[in-house]
């Protein structure tokens, strides 16, 4: 099944009518259901305009997404915020915890706000601390965490109401290698175990290694996809390969290291 179809998008930047930037240019993009896929491109390549599109945070100046076979850019600002609610989970490059709530507070929010029943909260919680190894901090203030910690949360609550698309913008920019790996590890077992659909944006080859594929993005527009196979070692030189090629400037965000 086909989760999200993206077709001919566009976004232009403009100014008192004048063009700025096209940051997203006649764009085509499908990703079907328990996909892991990343989407890597060069600073300035449209990345994160794509994201905020995906996730109708921002308005194409023309194409169309559907997302569940629904384009959430022709819903009401209620009805967006409810689809986001339901449908989508968004894991942040600086977290987004909420600093007053618990670990497991923050977790359970998405189901809080649907009104579901306690001990059903519960019991949906339960398998998300173990597999993300944090239910000896459920009662923690999100202060009292390191990094690795506070994304691994992150993560659960992006993932708890089973949304039909994970959404992340370089989730690992702020941990260092070995909390990176932790994370993408956790990340890539809940995608098997649970075939959630997952999108992230990284410019870190070594995070994107853990993705099944990675599309490549250059001004705007697919430069090129590459599909993993069984071996992550080989699908990061391939991912470095491809990056040489592709150009451009990375950030000064230091590359994580295997
Ligand atoms: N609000 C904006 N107004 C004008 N230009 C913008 C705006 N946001 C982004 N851009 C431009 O769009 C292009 C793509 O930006 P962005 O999506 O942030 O790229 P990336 O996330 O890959 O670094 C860049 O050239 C950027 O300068
Ligand atoms: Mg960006």
């Amino acid at each position: 099944m086909t989760v999200l179809t993206a077709h001919g998008l566009s976004k232009v930047y403009s100014s008192k009518g004048n063009i700025v930037c096209t940051a997203i240019n006649d764009l085509d993009l499908k990703i079907e259901d328990g996909e892991f896929t990343g989407v890597m491109g060069p600073s300035g390549s449209g990345k994160t305009t794509l994201l905020h599109l995906l996730a109708a945070i921002d308005s194409p100046t023309s194409g169309s997404i559907e997302i569940n076979g629904v384009d959430p850019h022709k819903f009401s600002d209620r009805q967006l915020a409810l689809f986001r609610r339901r449908e989508l989970g968004f894991i942040f490059q600086d977290f987004n915890l909420i600093e007053t709530l618990t670990i497991k507070e923050n977790i359970i929010l998405p189901l809080v706000l649907e009104g579901i029943a306690p001990p059903l909260i519960e019991e949906r919680l339960r398998p998300f601390a173990d597999w993300l190894q944090i239910e000896h901090l459920l009662d923690k203030r999100t202060y009292e965490v390191s990094g690795g910690q506070k994304q691994r949360t992150a993560i659960a609550r992006a993932l708890i109401h089973e949304p039909s698309l994970v959404l992340a913008d370089e989730l690992t920019g702020n941990l260092d290698s070995k909390s990176s790996k932790d994370v993408m590890e956790l990340l890539a077992s809940l995608n098997e175990r649970l075939q959630a659909t997952i999108l992230m944006v990284t410019h870190d080859p070594f995070s994107a290694s853990y993705c099944r594929r990675i599309v490549f993005i250059k001004d705007g527009r697919i430069f090129t996809e590459i599909r993993r196979g069984a071996n992550r070692q080989i699908f990061f030189q391939q991912i470095l390969d491809v990056l040489s090629v592709l150009g451009g400037n990375f950030n000064d965000i230091p590359f994580a290291r295997p």
